[in-house]
């Protein structure tokens, strides 16, 4: 950039930030996540430090940032509310410590303490005697909004301290810092309420618990499930503890909540610096949303003397974690048809980097939670990538609508062939009515090949399309009479690429009947179901001959996953695909293989598996329980004894924490297997 192109960016910074300042603080109707306002804020600062002469007085850089509100009485705080640095990489972390070493006596010893960051809202509660006398928000630092019979809602902040009878002494007046946040499972369960009372949800917890804090009717507060946590002492006119580990300790007696199970306390940085990468990894497995963690100096006297810089401590920084929330634009809604015949809307976006990756395209989940959050095409929104899973549409920022954005309907017609859509009174599903729809048969094969099927290796989703196209193959059962020569015609197929496809395709013929169920792709028949049914009929010839009654006595198999069975058979174009696989050499059954009764540890005890094992396959798990007495099913209900979880566990987890059914990992059940016990 030259001059007057870094002169122009920052003039364009400064104007965003006073924009989004504006719409954060005035409107409080955010348009863009706080990381995106932490990035543009970088930027200019970064800009000002190189271009000195470019900073203005009125440049967001030169404010103290402030969240009062005109409608709420103020409080003075007895000694600044500040706010805290952030770094990004251990050797940020490092260069803090060298920077903050520079001020303090050589070869001096630190000794650090790790909290989680709660990305909730400042909270600075007063109390007189013991007595919780006022709260109040961060405000500019000096003074802050009073949210007294706000505070006095949240069930975790005691009215009275100590709580407990043996607790430690209280000063005369004691200022405590915390923050308000929602559990996750409050969150969840506040916006399933929403979603009842046919409100639309709320996109983001932070906002929304610091909405509900300064609220002007702390009745609105009250029905808001806040928490708030506790982390240190703003002022008091006794004796405190004199380190950040001991007033943890001392905060946790009087009977704050504390993160207890999350802070630690180092001696050396380098340890600090392996907890801190370590826990980016752990960071969802709280029960609330954190966006770094803060490190502190132990020694409160050193880290008072160290002072602050503008806002900032130099005492204690923030590591924050990469941002998973970032807004773009919602372009539109594709729906794409999966192989049981499901329409899934599918967000395309304006590319958006997103934790590390560009994010172009995000489940939208189903048309239901469309119309209960009121996502529309043209529509600013928020999209969200945690971890390993898909990334998808929090919601839309409809602070941010122009009035051009149009509200999106289910399609009527399927995408791919045009046929009526279809959808089963009490699920949220819409599906393709037509069994020979193209896209289908297509997504079919693709999942017929798969793995998680009948595990054709060589076979991918390309390979299949080219299939299809060249007219090659029209079903599953065209797989298994594939010659060399048209394998050959493909491309990308070699000789020796072309024998080993037709190798694994040989293979495939001999899977177990349970797979080759799962991978006929019938509605609600996934493995489990598949090995359930296939150990009842031992043959597909006998399943197919079954009636929607004979299939629901069988326990975990629900109405709809009967009634799509008996559908399933009753279709001319699937019997004929079963009567090709036959004529091409499938297995179509299998010998009732009589279990050999070990003990009878698990009698009468009912078990549902989700996830994957860390060494027993699906089917020795179910061989297992039944050679000591036990019953696998399908579904968890409240007759379920144990749910036996392993990785990427599904619905069925949630299912039975929500029935408070005991989770057994795999070791879990080989314990309870152990014949020494
Ligand atoms: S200490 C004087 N500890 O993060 C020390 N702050 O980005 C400054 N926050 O304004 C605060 N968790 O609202 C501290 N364990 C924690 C925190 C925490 C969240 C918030 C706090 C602060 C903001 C700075």
């Amino acid at each position: 950039m030259n001059d007057s192109e870094i002169r122009a960016r920052a003039e364009e910074l400064r104007r965003l930030l006073h924009e989004h300042n504006y719409r954060y603080h005035v409107l409080h109707a955010p348009i863009i996540t706080d990381s995106e306002y932490d990035a543009l804020f970088a930027e200019l600062k970064k800009l000002e430090e190189e271009h000195p002469e470019l900073i203005t007085p009125d440049s967001p850089t030169q404010r103290v940032g402030s969240d009062l509100q005109e409608d709420l009485p103020k409080v003075r705080h007895p000694a600044p509310i500040l706010s805290l640095g952030n770094v990004f990489s251990p050797d940020e972390i490092r260069a803090w410590r060298e920077r903050i070493g520079r001020l303090l006596p050589e070869n001096v010893r630190l000794a650090y303490v790790v909290e989680p960051k709660f990305d909730g809202l400042t909270v600075v509660l007063t109390y007189e005697d013991g007595v919780l006398a006022q709260g109040a928000t961060r405000g500019n630092g000096e003074l802050g909004d009073d949210i007294t019979p706000n505070v006095r809602t949240v069930r975790t902040i005691p009215l009275r301290i100590p709580v407990s009878g043996n607790g430690p002494a209280v000063p005369h007046r004691l200022v405590v810092r915390g923050e308000v946040i929602f559990h996750k499972k409050d969150f969840a369960e506040l916006n399933r309420r929403m979603i009842a009372e046919g409100l639309p949800p709320f996109a983001n917890a932070r906002n929304t618990a610091a909405g509900a804090i300064k609220q002007k009717d702390a009745r609105i507060t009250a029905q808001r499930p806040l928490t708030a946590y506790c982390y240190g002492i703003v002022a008091a006119d006794g004796p405190v503890p004199a380190t950040q580990w001991e007033t943890l300790a001392y905060l946790r007696d009087l009977g704050f909540l504390t993160a207890h199970d999350v802070i630690r306390r180092f001696d050396d940085l380098e340890d600090v610096i392996a907890y801190v990468q370590e826990f980016e990894a752990r960071r969802h497995d709280l029960p609330y949303e954190i966006d770094g963690l803060v490190i502190k100096i132990d020694d409160l006297a050193t880290y008072h003397d160290l002072g602050v810089v503008g806002k900032d401590p130099r005492g204690a920084v923030a590591y924050k974690f990469p941002a998973e929330e970032a807004t773009t634009r919602l372009l539109d809604v594709a729906a794409n048809v999966g192989r049981t015949g499901v329409l899934t809307p599918t967000a395309i976006l304006e590319p958006v980097f997103v934790s590390g990756v560009t994010v172009r395209q995000a489940s939208l989940h189903n048309y239901d939670l469309i119309a209960q959050k009121d996502i529309r095409i043209g529509d600013r929104v928020i999209v969200k990538r945690s971890g390993e899973v898909i990334p998808y549409v929090v919601g839309p920022i409809v602070a941010a609508r122009t009035g051009d954005e149009r509200p999106i309907a289910p399609p009527t017609t399927c995408p791919a062939c045009g046929s009526p859509v279809g959808r089963d009174e009490g699920e949220v599903a819409y599906y393709c009515t037509n069994p020979a729809c193209p896209e289908r048969i297509a997504r079919n094969i693709e999942y017929f090949v798969s793995r998680e099927a009948m595990d054709i290796e060589g076979l991918g989703e390309r390979g299949v399309r080219q299939l299809l196209e060249q007219g090659l193959i029209r079903d599953e059962a065209d797989l298994f009479t594939l010659t060399a020569d048209d394998l050959l015609r493909l491309e990308g197929f070699a000789e020796k690429k072309a024998q080993n496809l037709l190798a694994s395709i040989r293979a495939a013929k001999e899977r177990p009947l349970a797979r080759l169920i799962a991978a006929l792709g019938i509605r609600g028949v996934g493995s489990t179901v598949a090995e359930l049914l296939a150990r009842h009929f031992h043959s597909i010839d006998r399943l197919a001959a079954a009636t929607e009654e004979e299939l629901q006595t069988l326990e975990g198999l629900g109405p709809h996953t009967a009634r799509a069975i008996v559908e399933w058979f009753a279709n001319p174009r699937n019997r004929t695909l079963i009567e090709k696989l036959r004529a091409a050499g499938v297995r179509l059954q299998e010998e009732a293989a009589p279990q050999p009764r070990l003990s009878n540890r698990l009698a009468g005890l009912t078990f549902v598996i989700t996830g994957t094992l860390p060494t027993l396959k699906r089917n020795e798990a179910t061989a297992l329980i039944e050679q000591h007495g036990g019953k696998v099913v399908g579904s968890v209900s409240k007759k379920t004894s144990y749910v036996v979880v392993g990785d990427e566990p599904g619905s069925k987890l949630t299912k039975a924490q929500e029935l408070g059914i005991p989770l057994l990992d795999e070791a879990g059940l080989l314990a309870m297997l152990d014949d020494r016990r």
